[in-house]
């Protein structure tokens, strides 16, 4: 049966050198136009399941299809419809960063013209205008992650690998790549897989997220799913008669685990704050008590990740978490409206 996914794999493996198993048995399903995050510690075979799906490296089984092309049949076709970024460094250093782009175009087929516009395009939205003409090995680290941003998508492709694709940009950076990227699927309808050691940077931006450890997915959902898996949003409400009991009430509302109540204020753990506080308001609300105030605290993506692969992520070239909150921030400010 055909998969409509725009990026599907079906019990991919890989073993390298007849004994490492980088890779065991992993499938999913992305549908177009979805951010679709692949998050795991170091080593758990991000890279590798990146490669076999973009036609790098050949799996020892499974398959893996793109846009409806199988992988391993149809290699050069899927090269054309999807852009990778690697962890590594790709740009060539002794040309300029405009001539950087071109030749890729070319190297996708595309016309002078139309490399040449792509280009300018790419530049200007990578903030690199300024530094066009510049050869660039005189680029600093950022530059050089953003040109090659710009070149995996010089060519318009309609999915797009990126690995750790903002690792080493500066919250600016970060903020001007997801804006980028986000405009292009909305308007582009631009699928993209990314693999991320940033959990807000994956909360912020995917819709759905799989998380890989020793090359096994461990679980998959919405951010949301994932913290509601952990069984564990804390709301605390407030009511107005402090002398009224609503344990019992409250307790039975579904999905509830725990009620402790002081006074008027009543601490609730919950599977979803989402879902429990308007049943909430509405059970007390019934029993004729009005509600003063509703605070829900969710889980951190960070603690769904620890929960699952029992090991917290290393950020050894990673900014400061200040870095990463200015960070979010802006990826906020630059996203609101798309919700
Ligand atoms: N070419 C190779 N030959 C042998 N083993 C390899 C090769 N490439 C990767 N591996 C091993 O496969 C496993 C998965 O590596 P992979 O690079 O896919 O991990 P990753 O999730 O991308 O990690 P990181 O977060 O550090 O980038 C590791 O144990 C790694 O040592
Ligand atoms: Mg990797």
């Amino acid at each position: 049966m055909q998969s409509t996914g725009a990026i599907v794999a079906e019990q991919l493996v890989k073993v390298y050198n007849g004994k490492v198993k980088a890779v065991q048995g992993v499938s999913f399903d992305v549908p177009p136009a979805q951010v679709f995050g692949f998050l795991g510690p170091n080593g758990a075979g991000k890279t590798t399941t990146v490669s076999m799906l973009s036609a790098g490296l050949r799996p020892t089984s499974g398959r893996a299809v793109i846009d409806g092309l199988d992988v391993a049949k149809e290699p050069e076709r899927v090269k054309r419809r999807i852009g990778v970024i690697f962890q590594e460094s790709t740009a060539d250093g002794d040309l300029t960063g405009r001539e950087n782009l071109e030749v890729a175009a070319g190297c996708y087929g595309l016309s002078r013209a139309e490399g040449r516009k792509q280009a300018e395009m790419l530049l200007e939205h990578m903030q690199l205008g300024d530094a066009a003409e510049r050869y660039a090995k005189t680029y600093s680290g950022g530059m050089r992650r953003r040109l090659e941003l710009a070149v995996g998508l010089v060519h318009q492709p309609k999915i797009l690998f990126l690995d750790e694709p903002t690792l080493g940009l500066d919250p600016q950076g970060r903020a001007g790549f997801w804006g980028f990227i986000d405009g292009l699927r909305r308007d582009r309808g631009l699928t993209v897989f990314v693999t991320t050691h940033y959990l807000d940077e994956a909360d912020t931006m995917c819709e759905r997220i799989a998380i890989i450890d020793h090359g096994e997915i461990v679980s998959t959902g919405s951010p949301n799913e994932l913290k509601d898996r952990l069984g564990g949003d804390v709301v605390t409400l407030t009511t107005a008669d402090g002398g009224r009991d609503l344990t019992e009430a409250l307790r039975a509302v579904p999905g509830v685990s725990t009620v402790q109540r002081q006074d008027g204020r009543y601490r609730v753990k919950c599977s979803s704050g989402e879902t429990f506080v308007p049943r909430a308001v509405e059970t007390i609300s019934k029993a004729g008590v009005g509600v003063t105030g509703v605070t829900v605290k969710r889980p951190s993506l960070d603690e769904v990740f620890l929960e699952f692969t029992g090991r917290e992520f290393r950020e050894d070239e990673g900014p400061t978490a200040t870095d990463r909150a200015v960070m979010l921030q802006r990826v906020q400010g630059a996203l609101q409206g798309r919700r």
